[in-house]
């Protein structure tokens, strides 16, 4: 078992500065950690500092974002991608503001929306000091590679959680339940690293299994993936004449849940004809009075596949009342409020700019 004093001493002379987290010896706000974790599982520590300084400052406490509007919520949100998890963030919001207090053991915080095994566990031990040991990438590669976990994931998930409970067993890690595990975050993210890990700073590195065979690098080791599929949409992009965009809201199900988006035909798994796609044009009693143009193709990277948009744009020349599955005109000052995927305002942006080229 590696020693737990030797990694709590190395985070007593190395520990990062983030704005989540207490200073040495003082405890940390659970809403501070419970924000910073959700933003966390999606994005790296850099990336999500300014973002996080920017939610606090506008929602600094938990009934601040409960009693905000939620288009508040998810355009503060915007830019760092899965929405769902800022609609479970407000949900789980108003659940807490409804108890009045933060739950303080881990199936009691599991059980609130949005909030699993890794983040109920990160809550209970930095805010509040339960001995777990929260198991996020940083911690699963540690546990692959001090106990030589060889089988491959995603199917080892579960026997490297199993190891990696067992991380704070000695006295010394159950003395310290927030320091160990943010040790654990810190020695993942600036030693222990997935390509080249650090292992001669390593406070670990004797106890290490892997590296005693050579493997450190290799572990945790992972199964081939399948390759991302392609999918593809159209959308159009019809601006009124005081310079408003029709937008829609998608549904609140499914992947950029609730988001805006400018209206279109379905993703789907195979390109779409102009013909076809000009069956999804809005406003189709108007159709004969729009003139609609190509406004190029925008390529966006999801998890799960990779979507090519094809774009259309029209403007025009009279105001225009849109019927309700249609959507709502929007200016820009609207939409910066209420928060647009990444995905959209790329197309947006894309399509503007096709339409100003062409006249
Ligand atoms: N990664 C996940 N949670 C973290 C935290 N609290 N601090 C630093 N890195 C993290």
């Amino acid at each position: 078992m590696p020693p737990a004093s030797a990694l709590l001493d190395w985070y007593d002379a190395h520990r990062r500065s983030l704005p989540w987290r207490a200073p040495a010896g003082a405890i940390a706000d659970p809403y501070h950690v419970w924000i910073s974790e959700v933003m966390l599982q999606q994005t790296t520590v850099t990336a999500v500092i300014p973002y996080y300084h920017r939610f606090l400052e506008r929602f600094p406490t938990v009934e601040a974002l409960a009693r905000a509007p939620l288009d508040d919520v998810l355009a503060v949100w915007s830019g760092l991608g899965y929405y769902s998890r800022a609609r479970n963030l407000y949900r789980c919001a108003q659940e807490l503001a409804a108890l009045g207090r933060f739950p303080r053991d881990v199936d009691s915080l599991r059980a609130l929306p949005g909030i699993g095994a890794y983040t109920s566990a990160a809550i209970a031990a930095i805010a509040f000091g339960a001995p777990v040991v929260p198991v996020d990438g940083n911690v699963e590669r540690i546990a692959a590679r001090v106990f030589a976990v060889e089988a491959p994931l995603p199917a080892a998930r579960k026997l490297i959680a199993k190891k990696a409970a067992t991380l704070n067993r000695e006295k010394e890690a159950r003395a310290r339940p927030s320091d160990f595990a943010q040790a654990l975050f810190d020695l993942g993210a600036g030693v222990c690293t997935p390509r080249t890990p650090a292992c001669m700073t390593c406070p670990w590195n004797e106890a290490c299994a892997a590296r005693q065979q050579g493997l450190q690098g290799d572990l945790p080791r992972k199964a081939p993936k399948a390759q991302r599929p392609t999918r593809y949409g159209a959308h159009f992009l019809l601006v009124d004449p005081s310079g408003r965009f029709l937008l829609r809201r998608r549904p609140e199900e499914g992947l950029l849940g609730g988001t805006m988006e400018m209206p279109g035909a379905p993703w789907r798994d195979v390109s779409w004809s102009a013909e076809e796609a000009s069956g999804y044009r809005p406003m189709k009693d108007r159709s004969s009075k729009l003139s609609w143009t190509p406004a190029g193709r925008v390529k966006h990277v999801f998890t799960h596949f990779t979507l090519f948009v094809d774009l259309y744009a029209a403007r025009s020349l009279v105001a225009l009342n849109p019927a309700d599955d249609d959507g709502v005109f929007l200016s820009g000052e609207d939409i910066s409020r209420m928060g647009m995927s990444s995905l959209m305002i790329k197309c947006l942006e894309n399509a503007m700019y096709a339409m100003t080229k062409g006249g």
